[in-house]
C-alpha cells in the first residue's frame, strides 16, 4: 500500500495550484458576487487540458488518471467550486459516457472537440418531478423514420445555457419502465432545443444552471448514445463517475475552509494573544482537519477503484456521502472562527459555506448515497461491475 501521490499526479497538483493562486483567487470572490460565468477561466481550463483530462489521448484528452482529475479538482474547489464544477461535469457527466458508450463515429464527431474544451457540454436527466427518482422521467423520444423526436423539459442542469451539446435522457418506450430509458447526444443547434429559465442560486454564484426545453426537437438516431433502452444504465454508471468528481469538490471546498481558518487564528487576536492558541479553536481545527483526511482517503480510494476497472458504485457513494457532509461542517466552523467577519463577504468563508451547501444536494443527495451504500450492502456488488470494467 502507498499513500503517495504518483510524479504526474503531483505535477497536476503543482500545474493546476500555480493556476490557481495567479488567476483564480485573485478574481473569484469578485465574479461570484456579481454572478458573472467565468468564460475565460474556463478556456484556460482547456489550454491547461483539463477539460479533458481523463480522456485518452487519441481523442484529443490529456489521458492522466482519475486521481489525476481528483487532484486537479480539489485544487481549484479550495479557492472556487463554481469553476470547479464546470470542469467535473465535462469530464465526468459528458466526456466519460461518451468515452464508454459512444460508437466510433461520436468520439470521432464529438469527444475530441470536448476533451480539448472546444466544446462544452451538459448532462440533462433532472426533470421538474424527478429528482431522486431518476427513473421517473417524463421526457419522451419517438422514433420517426431513422430519426428521434424529443419533448420535455429538463432543469437544474449544470453548464445548460453555455452548453454546445447535451446528453438527454428520455423515454423512448413507456411501457418498459426504466428499461425504455435511452440516451442522445443532442446538439445545441438542433430545432426545438431551446434554452429555458437560469436559476439564481444561494451558492455557486457564477456556475451556469438551466432549464432546457425540447419541443419536437429533432435528433438524427445516429446520435442515440448506447443502444435502446440503455439509458437508465448510462445515467447511473456516468453518475458513479461523477460522484468522485463532486466528493473532489467537496473536499477542495473543505480544505480551502480548514486553510483560511488556520491562517486567520494566528493572525486574529482577543484577549491578549492569538486566537489559535484557545482550546475551543484548535479543537475546531482538528476536527476539520481529521475530517478532511478522511473524505480524501475515500475519495482517493473511490478514483483509484475506478482506474483500476473495479466496482466502485458503493465507495464513490461513500466518497461524496463524506466529504460533503464534512465540507458543510468545515464551512460551519471556518465561519464560527471568523466570527462577525466569516458573516460578510469580506473573505472568502463566506462563499465556501455557500457553496458547500450544494455538494450534499447534486449528483445525488446525502440520502440517495446513503441509500445506494445499503443496497450493496444488502443486496451485494454484483451488479454495477460489469459496466464498470473498462470505463474508458
Ligand atoms: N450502475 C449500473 N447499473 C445500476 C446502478 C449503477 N450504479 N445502480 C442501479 N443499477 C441498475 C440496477 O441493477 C437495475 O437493473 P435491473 O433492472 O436490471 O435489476 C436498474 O439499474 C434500476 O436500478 P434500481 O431499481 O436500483 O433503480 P431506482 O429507480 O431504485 O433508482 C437510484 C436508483 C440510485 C435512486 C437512482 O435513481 C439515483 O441515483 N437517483 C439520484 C439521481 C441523481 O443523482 N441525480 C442528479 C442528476 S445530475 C445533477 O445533479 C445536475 C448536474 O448537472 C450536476
Amino acid at each position: 500500500m502507498d499513500f503517495e501521490l504518483g510524479e504526474e499526479q503531483q505535477m497536476v497538483r503543482e500545474t493546476t495550484r500555480a493556476f490557481v493562486e495567479r488567476e483564480v483567487k485573485p478574481v473569484a470572490s469578485r465574479l461570484d458576487r456579481e454572478a458573472i460565468y467565468p468564460s475565460e477561466l474556463v478556456k484556460r481550463l482547456s489550454e491547461l487540458g483539463l477539460m479533458g483530462i481523463v480522456v485518452p489521448q487519441e481523442f484529443g484528452g490529456s489521458g492522466m488518471d482519475l486521481l489525476s482529475c481528483v487532484v486537479a479538482m480539489e485544487e481549484i474547489s479550495k479557492a472556487w467550486a463554481s469553476l470547479a464544477v464546470a470542469m467535473s461535469v465535462q469530464n465526468s457527466l459528458v466526456c466519460a459516457p461518451i468515452a464508454r458508450f459512444g460508437s466510433a463515429a461520436q468520439k470521432k464527431k464529438y469527444l475530441s472537440s470536448l476533451a480539448r474544451g472546444e466544446r462544452l457540454g451538459c448532462y440533462a436527466l433532472t426533470e421538474p418531478g424527478s429528482g431522486s427518482d431518476a427513473g421517473s422521467i417524463q421526457t419522451r423520444a419517438k422514433r420517426v423514420d431513422d430519426d428521434f423526436v424529443l419533448n420535455g423539459n429538463k432543469i437544474f442542469t449544470t453548464n445548460g445555457n453555455r452548453a454546445d451539446l447535451a446528453i438527454v435522457y428520455a423515454v423512448t418506450d413507456p411501457a418498459k419502465g426504466k428499461k425504455g430509458i435511452s440516451a442522445f447526444i443532442v446538439e445545441k443547434n438542433s430545432p426545438g432545443f431551446v434554452v429555458g429559465k437560469l436559476e439564481d442560486k444561494l451558492g455557486l454564484r457564477s456556475s451556469d444552471t438551466a432549464s432546457l426545453l425540447f419541443e419536437d426537437c429533432r435528433v438524427p438516431g445516429e446520435n442515440l448514445l448506447g443502444t435502446e433502452g440503455e439509458g437508465f444504465t448510462i445515467a447511473l454508471v456516468t453518475l458513479d463517475g461523477g460522484r468522485i468528481g463532486i466528493a473532489a469538490q467537496a473536499l477542495g471546498i473543505a480544505q480551502g475552509c480548514l486553510e483560511e481558518s488556520v491562517a486567520y487564528a494566528q493572525q486574529r487576536r482577543q484577549f491578549g494573544r492569538a486566537i489559535a492558541e484557545f482550546e475551543a479553536i484548535q479543537w475546531m481545527l482538528a476536527d476539520m482537519a481529521t475530517e478532511i483526511d478522511a473524505a480524501r482517503l475515500l475519495t482517493y480510494r473511490a478514483a483509484w477503484l475506478a482506474e483500476q476497472g473495479r466496482t466502485f458504485t458503493k465507495e464513490a457513494a461513500m466518497a461524496k456521502l463524506f466529504a460533503s457532509e464534512a465540507a458543510n461542517r468545515a464551512a460551519y466552523k471556518a465561519i464560527q472562527i471568523f466570527g462577525g467577519y466569516g458573516y460578510t463577504k469580506e473573505f472568502a468563508v463566506e462563499r465556501f459555506f455557500r457553496d458547500a451547501r450544494i455538494t450534499t444536494i447534486y449528483e445525488g443527495t446525502s440520502e440517495i448515497q446513503r441509500l445506494v451504500i445499503a443496497r450493496r450492502l444488502i443486496h451485494g456488488e454484483e451488479i454495477a461491475h460489469e459496466v464498470h470494467e473498462e470505463m474508458f
